[in-house]
Parts: C-alpha cells; sequence; structure tokens
C-alpha cells in the first residue's frame, strides 16, 4: 500500500507517520509538506533512511508538483493533514487559510480523480461545528449537527469539507472525512495551549489566558486520533464522515493548573488576557458513530496522556527550544538540499 500523508511534518501528521510505519511495515509512506513555520523536518529525521519512507517539499496547492508525486508513486490513499491551523493567525491573516485548507485540498482531489486512488481521506475538526453553550452539558457534536463556523480557519476547514463532501457525490470519490477534538501529546507545536504553557511555566514567565479561561475543549491523545485515521482510512464507509473525540472536557483554566502543579510552578504565573474574538466557548464531540461502526475508544486517559506529555516535553527541550529561537527553519537547508528529496 502506497499513501501521501500530506502535512506529515506538523503534529499529528508525524504522529500518523510514526503510527504507520511502525504498524505497517509494508507500507509505503510518502510525506508530502512544503514546511510553513509549523513544519519541523527534525521531527522526522529518526524515519529519514528508513526504505519505506520519503520525504518531499512542496505545497498542496502546487498542482504542477502534486500530479507529478502521483505520477511517480501511485498512491493508494492520500491522507490530508497539511493546513494552516491556528485560529488567532486566521484571524490576523485569514488569505493563506484559503488557499492551503481549501485551495489545496481541491488539487489533491483533482489529481485523485485524474489518476485513481482506493480512498482520499480529509483530516478536518469538530469546530466546523462552532460552539456549545456552556451550559448545556446535555449537547454534543455529532456527524449530523449543522455546519456553524466561527473563524476564518473553521470556516476554511469546512469548506474543504464541503468540497470533499461534493467530489464524492458529483465524481464518486472514494473519500471520507474525519472531525476531531483538540489534540495534544509529542510534537505539539509550541504556539498552542498545552505546549505554550509548559514551555513558558518552565521558564518562569506568564502564563497567558484568554478570558477568565472558562472555555472547554475535548482533548484527545494524539496517538488515539491516529488510530482512528487508521480505522477509517481501512475499514471506514466511503462519503461517510466519522466525529472523533475522547469525552474529556476541561477548561482551560484547569489544564494550565494541571500544568503548573505538574511541574511545581506557582498558580501566581497565570495571567488573564484579553478574550480571542469570537472565542468559541465549548466543543464537546459524540463519538457514538465511530464506537459502533468501527470499534474505536480512546484508549489513554487524560490523567496519563497530559503526564506522558509533560514528560515528553521535558525529555526533549532540544526541540521545542530550538523552534521558539526559530532555528529549527534553518534545519531543512542545513540537512537536506532541494534536489536530495525533489525528484
Ligand atoms: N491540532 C488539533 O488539535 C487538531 C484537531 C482536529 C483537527 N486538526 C486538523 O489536523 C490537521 C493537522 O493539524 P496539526 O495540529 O498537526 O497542524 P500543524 O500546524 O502542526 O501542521 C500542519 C502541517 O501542514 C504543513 N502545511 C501547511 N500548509 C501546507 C501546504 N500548503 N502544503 C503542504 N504542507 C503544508 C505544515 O508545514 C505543517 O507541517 C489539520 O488539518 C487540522 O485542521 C487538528
Amino acid at each position: 500500500m502506497n499513501i501521501i500523508v500530506t502535512g506529515g511534518a506538523g503534529f499529528i501528521g508525524s504522529n500518523f507517520i510514526f503510527h504507520m510505519l511502525k504498524k505497517y511495515p509494508d507500507y509505503r509512506i510518502i510525506c508530502l509538506d512544503c514546511l510553513t513555520y509549523a513544519g519541523n523536518l527534525s521531527t522526522l529525521r529518526p524515519i529519514m533512511d528508513n526504505p519505506n519512507f520519503r520525504f518531499v517539499k512542496e505545497s498542496i496547492t502546487n498542482r504542477t508538483t502534486v500530479y507529478k508525486l502521483f505520477e511517480e508513486e501511485h498512491p493508494d490513499i492520500i491522507v490530508n493533514f497539511a493546513a494552516e491551523s491556528h485560529v488567532d493567525r486566521s484571524i490576523e491573516n485569514p488569505q493563506v487559510f484559503l488557499e492551503t485548507n481549501i485551495i489545496g485540498t481541491s488539487v489533491l482531489m483533482d489529481a485523485c480523480r485524474k489518476y485513481g486512488i482506493k480512498r482520499y481521506h480529509q483530516v478536518s475538526t469538530d469546530e466546523v461545528y462552532g460552539d456549545l453553550p456552556l451550559d448545556r452539558p446535555d449537547l454534543f457534536f455529532t456527524e449530523d449537527t449543522p455546519i456553524h463556523t466561527s473563524s476564518p480557519y473553521s470556516s476554511s476547514k469546512a469548506s474543504a469539507d464541503l468540497l470533499v463532501q461534493a467530489y464524492n457525490r458529483t465524481y464518486g470519490l472514494p473519500t471520507t472525512i474525519s472531525r476531531c477534538s483538540n489534540n495534544y501529546g509529542p510534537y505539539h507545536f509550541p504556539e498552542k495551549l498545552i505546549p505554550l504553557m509548559i514551555a513558558n511555566a518552565l521558564a518562569d514567565k506568564p502564563l497567558p489566558v484568554y478570558g477568565e479561561g472558562l472555555n472547554v475543549r475535548d482533548w484527545l491523545y494524539v496517538e488515539d486520533h491516529c488510530k482512528a485515521i487508521d480505522l477509517i482510512i481501512h475499514n471506514g464507509r466511503v462519503g461517510e464522515v466519522y466525529n472523533v473525540g475522547g469525552h474529556n472536557e476541561m477548561k482551560n483554566i484547569d489544564i494550565v493548573k494541571i500544568i503548573c502543579k505538574a511541574l511545581g510552578k506557582p498558580e501566581s504565573l497565570i495571567t488573564y488576557v484579553a478574550d480571542r474574538k469570537g472565542h468559541d466557548m465549548r466543543y464537546a464531540i459524540d463519538p457514538t458513530k465511530i464506537h459502533a461502526e468501527l470499534g474505536w475508544l480512546p484508549e489513554t486517559k487524560f490523567e496519563d496522556g497530559i503526564q506522558k506529555t509533560i514528560q515528553w516535553y521535558l525529555d526533549n527541550k532540544d526541540w521545542w527550544e530550538t523552534i521558539i529561537s526559530g532555528e529549527y527553519q534553518n534545519y531543512y537547508e542545513k540537512m537536506y538540499n532541494t534536489e536530495g528529496l525533489l525528484k
């Protein structure tokens, strides 16, 4: 099986590639990633010499290169993680979100139509459903919840989902979509809540929390998300959407307090800052469908996952300190040349 994984130098994509190479040693994985600020090639260093792995530095919006890659690799499956993924950045500059998240998705699917594939899988997000009120803990997002977006990021992801469903219906493209809640775990870029708080706490810097920190997110350990996608691409029904979430709702402020406690840092480091524009209050996924159809259940409890994650950041300071210093962006140029990676 040949699988193109886009965005594989980012947080979830890299965890997915590690999972797949370990579980299916006879699969070939091709990572297509243009290494934006969020892509870090050093994450993939341990597998760069694996004969079943190939890295290609290019954008999913580049039709010529994407088609060339399909001609060279004859992929069976595409898993599209590549995206601009940070809500705050989408509020500052929506344009690039539209280009990568929507146009990039259409280029990949056009290539799938032209060359034929067994499955195109779109990695989407629970943010396409908008948010839920804090005073209705009985409400959850199901696959039938209407799309109702808040930020340019979630709007671009929702637009991509609609395109995926249109390509399935209009062209018969064998697609699936997963909509997952917030992930946490190793290789999470240090601008996101959990790694940011760990890095700042370790440096005794203020821990900036939006508003009063009451926003609720449904947290899932990244490995559980990777296992869900693995199940969907192999056994999921074509044309379907699967919600992925751990029934693990936490207020942002409580997560920050857990991190302070685990690192032995005072809660006085917590600093409340002006709330994000259009900040969603609560996300909560109903994962009944993926459980009933594919037998998926999250395996890592939050109490264990957060301790594992904190320990990972303590053991891998080099990885995130290089990112914070900005040096990681030179890694590609230092270690590889374009010719060596792109045929
Ligand atoms: N992080 C979460 O909690 C979460 C939850 C649900 C869904 N998702 C979705 O999962 C996917 C991956 O999220 P993540 O947190 O790993 O993101 P990330 O920002 O860590 O990684 C994104 C990767 O995509 C690459 N990329 C960006 N634009 C590209 C382009 N035009 N061409 C090729 N590569 C490009 C980047 O270089 C980076 O390696 C995204 O689609 C996101 O919407 C994320």
